[in-house]
């Protein structure tokens, strides 16, 4: 540590990831006497009056920034967004039934493949390539009796984003936000379902939140168990069992930061010119290289190659010397990728758009 305060690097990772410094700080500094009680959030009961406001807060605050009607409920959960996979299916689902997925890379077919293990899946459409693609409206072939229709709107891995909302009818609209939700403004009527993993935009890992139509709960199977029957976790405020108390005030202290930045329309603006800066020096250069057609690309997770992909080793090592860190692809696909979360200043696109530049200028050939 340093005098002029901790050393920060810019945090590209893809899950948990960068948080703001704010909400850091002042994490840091309520730690040890939270509200004057003598005692840290962590350390006071989760049904103590101290801590049901801090959840009430946080549901108000998130209704607020996306917009969440009265006719939806929010649930703070556990078990990340894999375990919505399979509760997705035994709250929606009878046994027996047929839903609909589209398939756009990794997180998709994961959460197809728990589907499976309760439903009939169809699977409605596939990612095109190359360039990687995003299938459009008209080439969906969607079930007439679907329970509901599951998409992943962000490819965290792969660097693909819906361009656009699917039309599923009166089918309900079930999405794995885990890596976009709070990145810009969505119409939450349109949807009967939505989920995502804290890590990235929402705050620490632990906490799960679920946006469900409430007239959607109500329907799970006799064999969901109750901590994660939304119905039941509904009743009780998301209250039903101990939650993870420090997450879930993280992320109310996430929210306020959202609200004093503009909300999320101020943070879609924001992500796009991000993202737009780094696309334009991708494209703009002879080394790197973007595999996502242009209309498909993420706005929050760049993946790109090196042309010579000998020097993925080198760059990694510079740019991490250059407190540029966690720009790895993952396992999956290799190459590297950028996480441009809500959190991630323009000053840390831009910082890493220099990089690239002087790294390419360093190691061009000929
Ligand atoms: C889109 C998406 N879905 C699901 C997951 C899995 O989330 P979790 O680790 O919270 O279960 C991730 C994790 O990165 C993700 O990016």
């Amino acid at each position: 540590m340093s005098a002029a305060g901790p050393m920060r690097v810019h945090n590209f990772s893809p899950g948990p990831a960068t948080l703001p410094l704010e909400v850091l700080e002042q994490a840091r500094d309520e730690l040890l006497d939270w509200r004057h009680s003598g005692m840290s959030v962590m350390e006071v009961s989760h049904r103590g009056k101290a801590f049901m406001q801090v959840a009430a807060e946080a549901e108000t605050d998130l209704r607020d920034l996306l917009g969440i009607p009265p006719s939806h409920a929010v649930l703070f959960l556990q078990g990340g967004a894999t375990a919505q996979f399979s509760f997705v299916p035994l709250n929606l689902t009878a046994a027996g039934a047929t839903v609909d997925y589209i398939d756009t890379g990794h997180w998709s077919r994961k959460a197809i493949a728990e589907a499976r293990r309760f439903c009939r899946v169809n699977v409605a459409a596939e990612a095109g390539s190359p360039p990687v693609r995003v299938p459009r409206q008209e080439e969906l072939r969607l079930s007439p009796d679907a329970a509901y229709l599951h998409y992943t709107p962000n490819e965290t891995i792969g660097g693909v984003e819906f361009g656009y909302l699917p039309q599923s009818g009166a089918v309900p609209l079930v999405a794995d936000m885990s890596s976009s939700i709070l990145s810009e403004p969505v119409d939450v009527r349109r949807f009967g379902l939505i989920y995502a993993g804290a890590q990235k935009n929402i705050g620490p890992s632990g906490l799960t939140v679920v946006i469900v139509r409430r007239d959607l709960l109500g329907r799970a199977r006799p064999g969901c168990p109750a901590v994660f029957d939304y119905a039941a976790v509904e009743a009780e405020h998301s209250l039903l069992n101990t939650p993870p108390t420090f997450a879930w005030y993280l992320a109310g202290l996430v929210f306020k930061w959202l609200k004093a930045q503009g909300g999320v329309a101020a943070m879609g603006e924001r992500n796009r010119l991000k993202s737009a800066r780094l696309y334009a020096a991708i494209d703009g250069s002879r080394l790197y290289r973007n595999p996502v057609a242009p209309d498909a690309r993420s706005r929050m997770n760049v993946v790109f190659t090196l042309a010579d992909p000998a020097l993925e080793g080198p760059f990694l090592e510079q740019a991490a010397a250059a407190g540029l860190q966690n720009l790895k692809g993952h396992r999956a696909v290799g190459g590297l990728r950028a996480s441009l979360y809500n959190a991630m200043p323009l000053a840390g696109v831009e910082a890493l758009i220099e990089f690239m530049r002087d790294f390419e200028r360093r190691h061009a050939k000929g």
